[in-house]
């Protein structure tokens, strides 16, 4: 039992923000508008401790993430201890700053499946979105080492007015690269992503032709490519259920030790975090304020707290509901029963080409 009465389930999956240092800079990162700088970086043996904490509370598999962890010089060490703890290991990188070579000692490590992000399947657009000169180049030659290696891969293309009009040419790409997978990832509007949200706003009717070509590409490459995607969430009419319910089944750890409910988690204020350089990971995912303060149902407000679908969806997000009402407990605007869903559309109208504000610290 949690402290606020919910029940705690085991967790299955943890995000490892092992860095927030990153060559690109794009402008919906979902690492916060603070960044922890690398002195405030946990070292290697914090991380393996971690890891045996995780996979002893039930986690499952592990997300090594960053910004982007090939800035990290003991990727290859905190892989390996990940994979020692008996978790699958996952690694989502943009391919700048991991190499062939290096690819193969992470395979050695124990390494399980890669996602390499993209930003779009025209070279020059993949390059001002990701704000780097020949980031997408490197794809390329990071994927095939990846294939070459049998390690299943994952494209993720986050997508937004810039570039959802080639979903058709990313998934043509993904499948040139080798991939059994691509995430069509609609920006979501917190941290970076907020900051650039008319910048990065599509249409209503580039929705609408991303949705038809899905169905589309779904049916023409069916059993060659998984193609995962869903309507982005200023279009749509239920929320998602966040992270699968606050506190419910995941966790993230940031570069510098918090625990947090979810990436987006230090955009509500007045939420206490809990580190791993002070407790145990069992401790803080029971008795952590900001694990319990959304767990379960009394939280809710109406119309979640009588709605039948409020272990289904979770009455949406925390952070997008705090993002657009400015009250961290209401119903993600986004749902359609919400009392604040007309400042939903109001917002998906508000479009401009204003210059993108790319994210800060750069890895060397
Ligand atoms: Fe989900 Fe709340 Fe909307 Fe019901 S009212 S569908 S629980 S967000
Ligand atoms: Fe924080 Fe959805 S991103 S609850």
């Amino acid at each position: 039992m949690a402290g606020n009465g919910a029940v705690a389930h085991s967790p299955l999956g943890l995000l490892a923000e092992l860095t927030h240092r990153c060559p690109l800079g794009c402008p919906y990162c979902s690492n916060p508008l603070a960044l922890d700088a690398r002195e405030s970086e946990l070292d290697t043996q914090t991380w393996a401790r971690v890891f045996a904490e995780a996979a002893a509370l039930g986690v499952l598999h592990v997300h090594l993430s960053g910004g982007e962890p090939g800035a990290r010089r003991d990727l290859v060490a905190i892989t390996q201890a990940a994979h020692a703890a008996g978790l699958y290991t996952n690694l989502i990188t943009s391919a700048v700053g991991v190499t062939a070579r290096r690819m193969q000692l992470l395979a050695e490590a124990g390494l399980d499946h890669v996602q390499i992000s993209i930003q779009d399947s025209d070279a020059a657009s993949a390059d001002h979105i990701a704000g780097y000169d020949g980031a997408f180049l490197r794809k390329r030659t990071l994927a095939a080492a990846v294939v070459s290696l049998k390690i299943p891969l994952t494209v993720n293309a986050v997508v937004h007015r810039a570039n959802i009009d080639r979903i058709a040419d990313m998934v043509a790409l993904a499948l040139n690269l080798g991939a059994s997978r691509i995430e069509i990832a609609h920006a979501q509007y917190y941290g970076w992503a907020l900051k650039n949200r008319t910048a990065l706003m599509p249409s209503a009717g580039q929705v609408r032709r991303a949705a038809a070509a899905v169905e589309e590409l779904r049916r023409r490459h069916r059993g060659e490519i998984v193609i995962d995607a869903v309507v982005p969430d200023y279009y749509a009419r239920l929320p998602k259920p966040c992270v699968g319910g606050w506190g419910r089944r995941s966790l993230n750890v940031t570069p510098a030790g918090k625990v947090l409910p979810c990436h987006a988690a230090e955009s509500i204020p007045g939420l206490e975090f809990w580190s791993v350089r002070e407790r145990a990971l069992a401790d803080i995912w029971a008795n952590s304020p900001a694990f319990n303060a959304f767990r379960g149902t009394a939280w809710m407000q109406e119309p979640c707290r009588s709605c039948a679908r409020r272990e289904i969806d979770f009455g949406g997000c925390r952070c997008q509901a705090f993002a657009i009402t400015g009250d961290a407990r209401a119903t993600d605007p986004v749902c359609h029963l919400a009392p604040r869903h007309d400042a939903v559309a109001a917002l998906a109208a508000a479009q401009n080409d204003t210059p993108y504000a790319y994210r800060g610290i750069k890895a060397g």
